[in-house]
């Protein structure tokens, strides 16, 4: 395995950003991961673990070693009448295990389809879209330790998951590397179109008992209608996370803004909507130099061509200031700031 200098991150970053990493290398097993931690590259650090960097923002070059994981491999390791363990490498394509299990007859992850990425980056936020989120069909996960070579498997209470977000953005950031996730998945599906677009999409297609390659299908046609395509325009899709509010909050602002999208979380908690607050500061379709909001959904943020990670976060800093300004609420970051 060959450790490469001074190596251009442009194509491997769906914003597009145009940054280079001191030392790079590719890896296809664990035994090529475990002989590479023990190189001087790794041991003086930084490290960054890199999957489809469709959720990382390069906001300068890296100083230290990036880590391509191509950790390969999809199998069934165990099943019964109703489920089937799949076991996946960490550097598959993720949209793939999707196929693979709709393939197989297995259901729980077809309203996930077509999220970019590889499937080692899927439980460190807990990916989620359309009803459905990581968590509900997510086994287990084994990783190697940074520290001492070793594996470890992560079971599902151990990986706090939550709403984008789990214990590998907290305690356990930086110091492990996902090798393979395990999925539960299910041999009589239940299906899952309480997200009001896919009851409208299967319409449109004329389905009426769709199963979960219908669902699957139903669900890569409305992505592909809202959400910008990164081999087109650089982007990483949601660059901020939808904010919790307390009730409170929520109602000043529903007060003034009777048209406020917002979902009730518990007794005390309003998740809003962060594309509609960003929408009303002004940004959606606003073009700053090559940088914008994207013009169909404002929460996704825009690289046109040629923008530095500096112009870009400082774009999703003026957001934020405004949002906050306008409304009160901070909306966090989703995407990973390198
Ligand atoms: P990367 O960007 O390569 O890495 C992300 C982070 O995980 C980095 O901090 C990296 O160091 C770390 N990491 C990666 N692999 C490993 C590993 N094996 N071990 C340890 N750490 C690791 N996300 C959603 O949840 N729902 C969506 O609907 C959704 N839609 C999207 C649409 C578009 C058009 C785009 C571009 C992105 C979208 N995303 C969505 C975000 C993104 O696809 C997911 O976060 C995805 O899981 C990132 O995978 P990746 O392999 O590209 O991760
Ligand atoms: N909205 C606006 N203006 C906009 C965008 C959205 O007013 O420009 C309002 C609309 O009313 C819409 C509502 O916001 O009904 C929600 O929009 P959408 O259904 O597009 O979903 P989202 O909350 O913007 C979330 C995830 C996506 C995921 C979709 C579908 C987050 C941060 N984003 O987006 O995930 O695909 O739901 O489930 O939770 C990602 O994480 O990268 C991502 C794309």
């Amino acid at each position: 395995m060959k450790i490469l200098r001074n190596y251009s991150l442009s194509h491997l970053n769906t914003l597009g950003i145009d940054a280079k990493a001191a030392f790079y290398a590719i890896v296809h097993s664990v035994d090529e991961l475990m002989a590479l931690i023990q190189s001087r590259e790794v041991q003086n650090g930084p490290i960054l673990i890199l999957g489809g960097g469709s959720n990382i923002l390069l906001s300068k070059d890296f100083p230290g070693i990036v880590i391509h994981n191509s950790l390969k491999g999809l199998e069934i390791v165990d099943e019964t009448a109703d489920w089937s363990l799949v076991r996946s490498g960490a550097g598959e394509v993720w949209h793939e295990f999707v196929c693979f299990a709709i393939d197989k007859g297995l259901g729980g992850v077809e309203n996930l389809s077509l999220i970019p990425g590889y499937v080692g980056a899927s439980p460190i936020q807990n990916i989620g879209a359309y009803g459905v989120e990581l968590k509900d069909v997510f086994h287990e996960l084994e990783a190697l330790d940074l520290r001492d070579g070793s594996l470890k498997t992560f079971n599902h209470s151990e990986c706090r998951f939550g709403y984008r977000d789990s214990i590998f953005k907290h305690e356990a950031k930086g110091k492990y590397i996902i090798t393979s996730v395990t999925f539960k998945l299910n041999k009589k599906p239940t299906l899952n179109t309480s997200y009001g677009a896919i009851e409208e999409e299967l319409k449109v297609m004329g389905i009426t008992s769709p199963g979960i390659k219908e669902i699957s299908q139903a669900v890569i046609n409305i992505r592909r209608s809202k959400l910008p395509d990164p081999a087109e325009i650089g982007n990483a899709g949601s660059f901020f996370k939808n904010p919790e509010v307390s009730v409170e909050l929520y109602e000043r602002i529903k007060k003034d803004n009777p048209e406020l999208v917002a979902y009730k979380t518990s007794d005390q908690k309003m998740k809003l909507a962060a594309g509609w607050l960003i929408e009303q500061c002004g940004w959606k379709g606003k073009v700053v130099n090559k940088v914008g909001m994207h013009r169909k959904q404002a929460l996704v943020l825009v690289n046109y061509g040629g923008a530095s990670g500096q112009e870009l976060l400082s774009h999703a800093r003026k957001v934020q200031q405004s949002v906050k300004e306008k409304f009160g609420v901070e909306i966090e970051m989703e995407v990973n700031v390198i």
